[in-house]
C-alpha cells in the first residue's frame, strides 16, 4: 500500500498522477491521497486531523453504499450495462452451456474443470449427499408448519456440531472437505425441510442421479418404483442454480464474509449468510413477488396497484436493485427458462399479471427515472410455482446454489492477507457521560 502524503511534506510539490488532493478547511492543510483502481483507502483519511490527539477522519457510509470492502476475482457485475460474469465467463454462456456443478467448480477454483477434474468433482459431491441420521431426527423435531428456510438455516448451523474439525479453517484440505460437504448436503437439507412441511416421509439421496435430478427426486418421490426426473424441469432448475450461484458483495455474502472474518467454522458462518438471504429485501423477495401477484389477482387491477406503489404504499417486489440500474441479466434468462417450463407444466396464470406489471412499469416515469427494472426474483417464483413448489420454499431454492458463492467468497476472504475481523466504526449519537440514579430516586 502506498502511504498517503501530506503535500506540505513534499517540498518539490511533485505529486504522483493517480492521486486526489484534499484541503481541510479547518486547518488549511492539504493532503494528497493515492488512487488505486478508482478508490482511495479510507485509512488514508485518518491522517487528516485538527490536533495531534484527534482520532483522524473517517468515512460515513451507512449500508456501505459506496465502499469497496474487498478485492475479489470471483464475480464481475456492471450494473449500468446489465453485465454479470463468473470468473470472466458471461452468465448467458454459462446458463446456456454449463451445468451447476461445473459452474460451482469454476466459481470456487477460478477455472473450468478438465473432464477428469469434473468427473472427480462430481463424484465427490454426489457421494456426500447423505445426512447423519441424527440430523434427520433434529429436523423432525420442528413444528409441522415450520418455515422451510428457518429449518434450513438451523440445520446448516447444527452441522458444525457434527463436524467439529471444521473449526480448523486455516487448513486448505480441511476447508475443501467442508465445502464439498455443504454443496452436497444443502439439497438434502432443503428436500427434508420441504417433505417435513408436507408431512411426507423424507426421501434419501440417489447417487445415480445428477445433482439437480437427485434433488427433484428427494422432493417429488412418492410411490414410484423408479423415479425418472423430468429433463426439462431438471435443466430449468440447473439453469436457475447457475444464475443464483454468486452475486459478489450482496447482503448474504457480506454476512458470510463478516461472520467468517471472526474465524468461526463455515457452517456457522453460512447459517448467518442464509439468514441474511431469508429477508424480503434479499432472497425472500421471490416469495413476496408471488404473494404480490396473488394479491393483485387480476390483470385489470395492475394500474391501481402501480399507482399505490408510486404513492409509497408498498413496493413493486422483484423490481429494483442496488447494483443493476438496467435489466438484470438473470431476469432475462429466467424469463426464457419460464417459457420452457410452462410448456411442460402449463402456463402459470399469474404470468399474465407479471407481464402487465413489467409492461407498465418499464414505461412509467416513476420506475424509469429511478432505473427500476425486473430483478432475478421477478420471474423465478413463477417457475417455482409452476413446478409445484410452495412459496415458502422459494428462498431455500435460492440458498442451495448460493452455497458455493458464499463458500468461495469466504475462502477468498481467508486467503486475503489484507482482511481482518470485520469491525466497522460508528458515530456515537447517544448521551454524554451521566451518573447512575438509583431506582428509588428516579
Ligand atoms: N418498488 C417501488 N419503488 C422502489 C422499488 C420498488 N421495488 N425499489 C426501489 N424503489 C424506489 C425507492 O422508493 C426510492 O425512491 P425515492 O428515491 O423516491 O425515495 C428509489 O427507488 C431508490 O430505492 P432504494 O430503496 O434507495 O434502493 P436500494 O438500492 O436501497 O434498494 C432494493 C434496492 C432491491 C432493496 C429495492 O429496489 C427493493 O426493495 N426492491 C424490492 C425487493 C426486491 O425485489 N429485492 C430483490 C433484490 S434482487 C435479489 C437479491 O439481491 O436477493
Amino acid at each position: 500500500m502506498t502511504p498517503a502524503t501530506n503535500i506540505q511534506d513534499k517540498p518539490n510539490g511533485k505529486a504522483p498522477r493517480e492521486t486526489v488532493t484534499i484541503t481541510d478547511n479547518r486547518t488549511g492543510k492539504q493532503y494528497e491521497i493515492p488512487i488505486t483502481d478508482g478508490t482511495i483507502r479510507a485509512m488514508d483519511l485518518r491522517q487528516i486531523k485538527v490536533n495531534d490527539d484527534d482520532f483522524g477522519m473517517m468515512t460515513y457510509d451507512p449500508a456501505l453504499m459506496n465502499t469497496a470492502a474487498t478485492r475479489s476475482s470471483i464475480t464481475y457485475i456492471d450494473g449500468d450495462k446489465g453485465i454479470l460474469r463468473y470468473r470472466g465467463y458471461p452468465i448467458e454462456q454459462l446458463a446456456e452451456q454449463s451445468n451447476y456443478l461445473e459452474t460451482a467448480y469454476l466459481i470456487l477454483n477460478g477455472e473450468l474443470p478438465t473432464p477428469a477434474q469434473y468427473k472427480d468433482w462430481e463424484y465427490r459431491i454426489i457421494h456426500r449427499t447423505f445426512l447423519h441420521e441424527n440430523v434427520k431426527v433434529l429436523m423432525q423435531a420442528f413444528r409441522y408448519d415450520a418455515h422451510p428456510m428457518g429449518m434450513f438455516i438451523s440445520t446448516v448451523a447444527a452441522l458444525s456440531t457434527y463436524y467439529p474439525e471444521s473449526s480448523d479453517i486455516h487448513d486448505p484440505e480441511n476447508r475443501l472437505k467442508q465445502i464439498i460437504r455443504l454443496i452436497a448436503k444443502t439439497p438434502t437439507i432443503a428436500a427434508f425441510s420441504y417433505r417435513h412441511t408436507r408431512g411426507l416421509l423424507y426421501v434419501y439421496p440417489d447417487n445415480d442421479l445428477s445433482y439437480t435430478g437427485n434433488f427433484l427426486r428427494m422432493l417429488d418421490m412418492m410411490t414410484q418404483s423408479k423415479y425418472e426426473p423430468d429433463p426439462v424441469k431438471t435443466r430449468a432448475l440447473d439453469v436457475l442454480f447457475i444464475l443464483h450461484a454468486d452475486h459478489e458483495q450482496n447482503c448474504g455474502t457480506n454476512a458470510m464474509r463478516a461472520i467468517g472474518s471472526s474465524h468461526v467454522d463455515p457452517y456457522s458462518a453460512m447459517a448467518g449468510a442464509a439468514a441474511a438471504l431469508y429477508g424480503p429485501l434479499h432472497g425472500g423477495a421471490n416469495e413476496e413477488v408471488l404473494r404480490m401477484l396473488t394479491q393483485i389477482g387480476n390483470i385489470k387491477n395492475v394500474p391501481d396497484f402501480i399507482e399505490r406503489v408510486k404513492k409509497g404504499e408498498g413496493r413493486l417486489m422483484g423490481f429494483g436493485h442496488r447494483v443493476y440500474k438496467n435489466y438484470d441479466p438473470r431476469a432475462k434468462i429466467i424469463k426464457r427458462t419460464a417459457d420452457e417450463v410452462f410448456k411442460v407444466t402449463g402456463v402459470n396464470p399469474l404470468l399474465e399479471i407479471a407481464l402487465e406489471l413489467e409492461r407498465i412499469a418499464l414505461q412509467d416515469e416513476y420506475f424509469v427515472k429511478r432505473k427500476l427494472y425486473p430483478n432475478v426474483d421477478f420471474y423465478s417464483g413463477l417457475i417455482y410455482q409452476a413446478m409445484g413448489f410452495p412459496v415458502t420454499f422459494f428462498p431455500v431454492l435460492f440458498a442451495i446454489p448460493r452455497t458455493v458463492g458464499w463458500l468461495a467468497q469466504w475462502q477468498e476472504m481467508l486467503n486475503d492477507p489484507e482482511q481482518k475481523i470485520a469491525r466497522p466504526r460508528q458515530i456515537y449519537t447517544g448521551s454524554a457521560q451521566r451518573d447512575y440514579v438509583p431506582l428509588a430516586a428516579r
